[in-house]
């Protein structure tokens, strides 16, 4: 049985879905539009906010990127986002993280208007996720119940196990499972003997940043496996342990002295779960598509 979870499939759908979304918006004179801030030099935020900047482009999503030097003050940052706010002509906004120590995330957060907030970070975004009414959600956690109705994956009554709580996924995570009626454990790193919990998981969602956390004796036979950690391993003894000294991926890990590994043991757990996603193609290309479709979702919002 093949049990890797493609993910590029579901991505490519909804960002099908979502030209077609785009179109319709146009034909109605509304050109959806997303501003991007990027501040500083993290060598992987710019990588990130050039494919959402891509993406954008692929959709005829109309998008203004603010590159901001590190420097850069909070009142700056908070200044640009309030012109936004008050610009009719963008529909979303995001702020990409992390910012520079001297900006006051959480500020510059809050200052997003709400509807306009694509990234659904905002306090007021994350109030109506958990009450249950519309509004706009993180886009990982979006993602993966993209992928999971696309593969008529049944959520009903089912235990979804999220590993991490992070405010960017695990708690939205969780959350997004129990509106579709799943019994929903939170687990994190104080969880008393995590393997016995996760073990009773029909899906397995996991985002901690500990690679290859996850191992086979973590998995009920059978389980869903989404695997949202990206952790670069560099230890030749951790990709020992995680990475069979036959495969592809160790004859990179030997070329290069680095390797992209998830949370899950993939190879592990692959003998057990009904599909495991991979790392890295997994549940990265999901994020970008669900951002892309929130971004249509705000502009639609915005003249309905
Ligand atoms: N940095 C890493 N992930 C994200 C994300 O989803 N949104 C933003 N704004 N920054 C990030």
């Amino acid at each position: 049985m093949h049990k890797r979870w493609a993910c590029k499939p579901v991505a490519e759908r909804l960002m099908a879905e979502t030209a077609q979304r785009v179109e319709a918006l146009k034909a109605r004179g509304v050109a959806p539009h997303l501003a991007v801030a990027l501040t500083g030099d993290n060598p992987a935020s710019h990588v990130y906010v050039r494919n959402k900047v891509k993406a954008c482009e692929s959709l005829g999503i109309r998008s203004t990127l603010e590159r901001l030097p590190a420097e850069t003050l909070s009142e700056t940052l908070l200044d640009l986002t309030r012109a936004w706010n008050r610009d009719d002509s963008i529909h979303g906004i995001l702020v990409q993280l992390p910012l520079p120590g001297q900006i006051e995330e959480r500020l510059v957060i809050e200052a997003i208007a709400p509807d306009k907030d694509v990234d659904g970070f905002n306090p007021v975004n994350v109030g109506r996720l958990w009450l249950g009414e519309d509004g706009l959600f993180p886009c990982t956690p979006m993602g993966v119940m993209a992928l999971l109705r696309d593969s008529g994956v049944q959520l009903k009554g089912k235990h979804a196990v999220v590993v991490g709580r992070s405010n960017i996924v695990g708690k939205p995570m969780a959350q997004l499972l129990l509106r579709e009626h799943c019994t929903v454990t939170l687990m994190h790193s104080r969880t008393r003997e995590p393997e016995t919990v996760c073990r009773q998981a029909d899906i397995v969602i996991a985002a901690v940043g500990r690679p290859g956390l996850v191992s086979a004796d973590w998995l009920k036979e059978g389980a869903y496996v989404v695997d949202v950690g990206i952790n670069e391993i560099t230890d030749p003894r951790l990709a020992a342990e995680l990475i069979p000294a036959d495969s592809k991926k160790m004859e990179g890990f030997r070329k290069k002295g680095r390797a992209l590994y998830g949370d899950v043991n993939y190879y592990e757990a692959k003998q057990k779960a009904a599909l495991v996603t991979p790392v890295p193609g997994g549940v990265g290309q999901l994020t970008i598509a669900q951002l892309m479709a929130n971004c249509v979702t705000a502009a639609e919002r915005s003249v309905s």
